[in-house]
């Protein structure tokens, strides 16, 4: 097997540094709070490990708002931690990967502060700055990701700057090469010391139509997206990156945060010899029950509509493109209560979910708490979020006229603070996340699920990822590498598949629903089963073999199914 190949069988623990452990007790998350635990990400089986943005920022957008790319922001901690942060990480045979912002800056940045300061100014064009219309109107009528116009007017210099996120990030001019070397050096002074990969945030809107044309859709966040998104020179800035940039070591891994892509996107990003991206994350089913045109909106969505999504990219890419898996992150409400029921199924419903992005073909990536099953905040006010992009979408979708009782059901259903609350270690004050008083309040559930708890409770959600991920690298062949091939790709409760190489074959079934499913097995599988051995469920065994029928979010992964007849 080449490399390349090896490091498709990483497991990813995403950490959201401001919330996931205080060591100096001022309620903030921090470097030494995440060395402490490291014992505890490696335990999980996890062998990578990405940190949201720790560099110096004002924090608008919880650290991606980045005002010195160089530099660790002061809440975090300091250089030194940083660095012992990765020896610390590396001792324990584990990558660091860093998450790169270079869609946009912090308007605090020292090359704004000098952009916006005068139209003369050598920094001047490091940013996109456009006259606005005759009538004195914005530019053109995209909208920000945030709702409302993305263009902001600076009295200064009497343009207008863009920013596809708030005003206090405003867009690089990416077709300035001065700004592209700027970014090239930054990945290699990050290389240099020492990490081992990146996060790419936001990275296929950074090439837009030069003309930036008005857009014609209808969409409440980031509206002209056909005229960023994928955008004309986005593969070639992305090659000129890796050859001056990802290169500088061998061996450096890169995930693209890219939201909206097609297939054949897919593999301009990612297929190994164009030399871009190693992967890119795979958001499709993650999105699949929110309305494309409103992302607070939700969408009903049928099972079908999943396998659908599913099946395609396990095999269209084939071969041909690679991609991370993933359930949550920092940006979306927790996954059980998304996705499953965090009520009386949360622990089956958390498992059967982690079953199925532990199984499928792709790198999985588990973010801080999802591990131990971890529910959305009871928010009960828009007052109380610090999200800013809820907070926004409130004042301008309330502005717009809609009823602002129904706005804060979606923000408070939608918000990413949810994502955002500490991690619960223990049942002890503030769950054990700081001595201080957290900047976000700790889900009052607490006492129940944490990390401590489940330590020794041997069903519990946090020991069965450890078993997933042990079975996952067991059979990395069929896992990792294998095919993918759909079962009972008609039944409406039950989504279940094949994995599988030449040599063996296993077999995952999965209930997503909150009743029982009775289903048959029929075709050439039949002849497969009769050497299947239950690997794992969520479920105590009920009898021998291939049950008939599947308890409420039940999941059962077989392996040593006799491989297909050859053809
Ligand atoms: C990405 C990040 C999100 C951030 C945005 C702007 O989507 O995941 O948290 O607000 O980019 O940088």
């Amino acid at each position: 097997m080449t490399r390349r190949d090896l490091w498709k069988e990483k497991v990813v623990y995403q950490i959201f540094p401001c919330s996931f452990q205080d060591s100096n007790g001022d309620g903030n998350g921090d470097l030494r709070g995440i060395v402490s635990r490291l014992d505890y990400i490696r335990s999980i089986g996890a062998d990578t490990i990405w940190i949201c943005p720790v560099y110096r920022s004002p924090l608008e957008d919880q650290g991606y708002d980045v005002s010195d790319q160089r530099e660790i922001g002061e809440i975090f901690g300091t250089m030194q931690d940083w660095e012992e942060l990765l020896e610390e990480t590396h001792k324990r045979g584990m990558e660091l990967w860093m998450d790169l912002v270079l869609n946009h800056t912090s308007a605090e940045h020292r090359w704004f502060k000098r952009s916006r300061s005068s139209k003369d100014d050598p920094f001047r064009d490091y940013y996109i700055w456009r006259q606005g219309k005759e009538d004195g109107s914005p530019p053109n009528n995209w909208t920000s990701y945030l709702g409302g116009s993305a263009w902001t007017y600076d009295e200064a210099t009497g343009e207008y700057y863009l920013h596809l996120y708030s005003e206090t990030q405003p867009d690089l001019n990416w077709d300035n090469p001065k700004v592209r070397e700027e970014i090239q050096g930054l990945i290699r002074y990050w290389l240099d010391k020492g990490v081992d990969g990146f996060r790419l945030d936001a990275i296929n809107v950074v090439s837009k139509e030069s003309e930036l044309p008005d857009s014609m859709e209808k969409k409440v966040q980031g509206s002209g997206y056909k005229h960023f998104k994928n955008g004309p020179k986005v593969h070639e800035y992305l090659r000129e990156l890796n050859e001056k940039g990802f290169s500088h070591k061998e061996g450096t891994i890169t995930v693209g945060e890219t939201s909206m892509v097609s297939m054949d996107d897919v593999k301009r990003y990612t297929a190994p010899e164009r030399r871009e991206l190693s992967m890119i994350f795979m958001m499709e089913s993650p999105d699949i029950g929110s309305d494309p045109d409103d992302s607070f909106k939700s969408r009903d969505w049928k099972l079908s509509e999943l396998k659908e999504i599913i099946t395609r990219w396990e095999k269209e890419l084939k071969d041909q493109g690679w991609f991370g898996l993933f359930g949550s992150n920092h940006d979306r409400p927790r996954l059980v209560s998304q996705f499953g029921d965090d009520g009386r199924y949360r622990v089956e419903s958390a498992k059967l979910l982690a079953t199925l992005v532990h199984t499928l073909w792709g790198t999985p990536f588990i973010y801080q708490g999802e591990e131990i099953g971890m529910t959305n905040y009871p928010f009960e006010s828009v007052d109380r979020l610090e999200d800013q992009e809820a907070v926004h979408y409130y004042r301008s979708q309330t502005e717009k006229g809609e009823d602002p009782a129904e706005v804060e059901r979606r923000v408070l259903a939608g918000t990413r603070d949810h994502a955002r609350t500490p991690m619960q270690w223990s049942a002890g004050p503030n769950a054990g996340f700081s001595e201080g008083k957290p900047w976000m309040p700790v889900n009052p559930n607490y006492r129940e699920i944490n990390v401590e708890a489940e330590e020794k409770n041997p069903d519990s959600v946090l020991n069965y990822y450890r078993k997933l991920i042990e079975i996952r690298r067991e059979h990395a062949n069929v896992v990792v590498h294998g095919e993918y091939a759909p079962v009972l790709e008609e039944h409406e409760q039950v989504l279940a598949y094949v994995r599988r190489c030449s040599a063996s074959q296993g077999l995952v079934l999965l209930n997503l629903s909150d009743r029982e499913a009775e289903f048959e097995l029929t075709g050439e599988i039949c002849g497969c089963l009769d050497t299947a051995r239950r690997l794992l469920g969520n479920y105590p065994a009920d009898g021998h073999g291939i049950p008939a029928k599947l308890r409420p979010y039940e999941a059962i992964v077989f392996g040593g199914l006799k491989p297909m007849p050859e053809k």
